[in-house]
């Protein structure tokens, strides 16, 4: 991080802007909204500046700039259009260390100044460091327009009931939910209509609500998707900000579990193959106690929960404790790993349904229904396979499959460290014994596979 980001206090402290040109006056008038005791030095002023001064808003002083000028001053800004004045003005600044911002030369700045969306007492802040400034802008322009004009009056209920809310709900963690069923409910949606008198009755009725019957524990079971963050939906990321614990499994890469709440516990509950870090009983009854102590619990596993996840056995158990769940779906290893390997699943040329099958060995057998999955025109996605592919190709070829099916490996598909490995049957467990596979990795089976050189698109820097 090149810059420090902080929201200063100016109210009543000491700011000099030197210039009054129109990029002046906007400092200015930040400056002044901030509360600060802004003094103005220039050789010439604007009428409209003048003007302020009049109206005892500030202090105008029409003269050149000397370097004790900045003597008392807890920041200075110097918007002129003069390179020698602002050089001044950043070394007589720097001389007594005061924060100083030179318009439009990031060199000669102590701090710079970002691009807010202002909503008070909600105050947004962008910066890109002085490195593109523009960027930063259309960064805030789309932000802007998924924050609500009146969101700030939000913020101000908050502020009206936090003492009365505090003395009434004790435990900080229901506290918080209180809150975000406020900001997240009827309460805000009345705030935005305007209607603030309502939404202070409804504030108040849904905290008696709340102090009769406290907030139990929910738990959330979330597909984190194949590995690329960006590829969680937005249900998931919701439930991941509001969540108190997040248990999650080694298919979930870290940039996901970044984007949870920062201040939620994590508990690693990971399976590898041959290393159950944990039994999956254990998993089933560490989230119904979780959420009989009342947490908000995410159960963040990789893909999608009802493939191959073992999901079912987990809401089960919290079906049966009558625990409240969601299941929010994630984007599945086959589709994840066909698209970014440009492998469509089906295609009217080639296969008219697609079979998701686990090649996990077990006794170093796998146990499927070979002629039907040797049946032409069709994919075969198999999960948990690498270890098993000399099987699985010897299976399939016995089984009537021709030896020059084509067939690919996708190695951690749809992540910056993506590879496609492509053969045939008869040549892919002698191609893959060559090279070093890292998990998890994805088979898949059918003359689809034949698609890849043409369709592939994702590049990767791996
Ligand atoms: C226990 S299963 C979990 C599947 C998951 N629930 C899903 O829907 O994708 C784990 C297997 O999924 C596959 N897998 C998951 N993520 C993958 C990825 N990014 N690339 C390749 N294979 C992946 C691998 O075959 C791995 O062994």
């Amino acid at each position: 991080m090149d810059y420090f980001p902080l929201f200063a206090n100016l109210h009543d402290r000491p700011c000099l802007v030197i210039g009054a040109g129109n990029i002046a006056a906007r400092k200015i008038d930040l400056l002044l909204r901030a509360g600060a005791k802004v003094t103005v030095i220039s050789r010439e002023v604007s009428p409209a500046i003048t003007q302020l001064g009049l109206d005892k808003k500030l202090i105008a002083i029409e003269k050149a700039f000397a370097a004790d000028d900045v003597l008392g001053f807890m920041l200075v800004i110097s918007a002129t259009d003069n390179a020698e004045t602002n050089q001044a003005v950043a070394a007589a600044a720097n001389a007594h260390n005061i924060f100083v911002n030179v318009v439009d030369n990031p060199a000669l700045c102590s701090f710079i100044l970002p691009a807010i969306i202002d909503r008070s007492p909600i105050v947004v802040a962008f910066s890109s460091g002085g490195a593109a400034p523009v960027l930063a802008r259309l960064l805030r322009a789309k932000i802007e327009s998924v924050i609500p004009p009146t969101y700030g009056r939000l913020a101000q209920l908050a502020e009206k009931f936090r003492d009365v809310v505090k003395q009434r709900i004790h435990a900080p963690g229901q506290r918080r939910v209180f809150w975000e069923n406020i900001f997240q409910g009827a309460v805000a949606e009345q705030i935005y209509a305007g209607n603030g008198q309502q939404a202070e009755q409804q504030l108040l009725e849904t905290l008696d609500a709340h102090e009769n019957a406290p907030t139990a524990g929910e738990v959330y079971l979330i597909g984190a998707g194949p590995g690329a963050p960006d590829l969680l939906t937005f249900r998931a990321l919701r439930l991941m900000q509001q969540a108190d614990v997040i248990v999650y499994d080694h298919l979930v890469s870290p940039e996901i579990l970044d984007l949870a709440r920062r201040d939620s516990e994590k508990i690693y509950v990971g399976k590898q193959r041959q290393n159950h870090s944990l039994p999956q009983d254990s998993i089933n009854r560490l989230l119904a106690d979780l959420a009989k102590a009342g947490k908000r619990v995410v159960r963040l596993k990789g893909g999608d929960p009802f493939i191959f996840g073992r999901g079912g056995e987990e809401i089960e158990t919290l079906m049966q404790e009558g625990i409240a769940f969601q299941v929010v779906p994630g984007i599945t290893a086959a589709s994840g790993c066909a698209s970014y390997a440009g492998i469509p699943l089906t295609h009217r040329d080639h296969a008219q349904s697609c079979t998701f099958v686990t090649g996990h060995l077990k006794d170093n057998t796998i146990n499927l229904n070979w002629t039907q999955l040797a049946a032409p025109n069709q994919t075969i996605v198999v999960y948990m396979g690498s270890m098993g592919l000399e099987k699985i190709c010897q299976s399939m070829i016995s089984h009537g499959s021709p030896p020059d099916l084509p067939i690919a490996l996708v190695q951690q598909g749809t992540t910056r460290t993506q590879r496609v490995f492509t053969g045939t049957l008869a040549t892919m467990p002698a191609h893959m014994a060559h090279e070093k596979i890292s998990p998890p990795t994805l088979i898949i089976i059918g003359t689809v596979v034949s698609l890849h050189n043409k369709l592939s698109w994702f590049r990767n820097d791996a």
